[in-house]
């Protein structure tokens, strides 16, 4: 079975290694070629990892002979599954599901990795969207096991039975849920952070020890705000605003101190800074 990931930053580059790893033929899509160099570098860092403790079978250079790194979107014609994950944002993710349903075959499944956007509203934008539904990994995808599958009034649901046993055979454990906006993960997780922000804002206390209250008091293995620096604060907001917008309450609003750390390009761990310092800390 040949697979097509669309867009290979941290989680695009995560989700074709895991494919990698268990022996599917990948295509690596991105449209910037530096990016390509980027995504074969971090795979062949989290392969040697996984390979030193014995947790896949093959070294790194075995398992990346079965990934062609393109950036010619049209090279996937013959992928039975592709994963959308470009940018979260509707208008690069609905040019990408046009590019793949004019591509690919009309049966090939077509899984979107968005952490907000309406799986209906995507949806419109794929040939036979039967075959299209929301398949959500968390970062990073070659530890976590969770992915939360999310389908829209047109699935077919023998789909979303096909990418569950697709996904168990990649030793991830899947939910499901309805095309609700943050569907279960971030619904109930971007309240959490955006109050842990409110709190730093208000300055009842510091970062370190709101994070501490989290890691050593809820046996979380990271606080709130450290979180948000690993997410990325710009996406942190980008999904609030889905949210806010979506559900209209307040409760879902972008605090003042996320927008204007995301405004002085403080974005978290990617960008060197957010919440905490890394060139500094690590
Ligand atoms: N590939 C291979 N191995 C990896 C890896 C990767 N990409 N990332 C981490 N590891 C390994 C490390 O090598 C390390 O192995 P050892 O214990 O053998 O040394 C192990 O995982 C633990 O890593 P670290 O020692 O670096 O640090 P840690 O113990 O703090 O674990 C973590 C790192 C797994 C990220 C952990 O902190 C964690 O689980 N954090 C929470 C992550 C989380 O909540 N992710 C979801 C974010 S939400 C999202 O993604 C979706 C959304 O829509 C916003």
């Amino acid at each position: 079975m040949k697979v097509a990931v669309i867009g290979s930053g941290t989680m695009g580059t995560g989700i074709g290694q895991v494919f990698a790893q268990n022996g599917y033929e990948v295509y690596q899509v991105d449209f910037y070629t530096a990016q390509l160099e980027k995504s074969k570098d971090i795979m062949t860092k989290s392969l040697s990892k996984l390979h030193s403790k014995g947790l896949v079978d093959g070294s790194p250079e075995q398992i990346l002979k079965s990934v062609t790194f393109t950036d010619n979107i049209s090279q996937i014609h013959d992928a039975d599954m592709v994963m959308e994950a470009v940018f979260e944002k509707l208008e690069t993710k609905s040019d990408v599901l046009s590019r793949i349903s004019d591509t690919v075959n009309d049966k090939a499944i077509i899984g979107s990795n968005t952490s907000s956007i309406s799986i209906n509203k995507l949806s419109k934008f794929v040939k036979n969207p039967e075959r299209f539904l929301g398949v959500h990994f968390f970062n990073p995808v070659p530890i976590m096991k969770l992915v939360e599958l999310v389908t829209s009034e047109k699935t077919d649901p023998s789909k979303l039975s096909d990418v569950k046993k697709i996904l168990i055979g990649l030793g991830k454990d899947p939910v499901t849920s309805q095309d609700y906006p943050g569907f279960i993960s971030n619904r109930i997780l971007m309240p959490l952070i955006r109050e842990a922000i409110l709190v730093f804002e208000e300055h009842v206390s510091n970062a370190e020890d709101i994070d501490k209250t989290f890691r050593l008091g809820m046996n979380h293995p990271m606080g709130p705000l450290e979180l948000a620096d690993f997410i990325g604060l710009d996406v942190c907001q980008d999904i609030m605003e889905v949210l806010y917008t979506e559900y209209g309450d307040p409760r879902y609003k972008p605090p003042i101190a996320l927008r204007n750390l995301v405004l002085s390009g403080k974005l978290g761990r990617k960008s060197g800074s957010g919440f905490y310092d890394y060139e500094v800390k690590k």
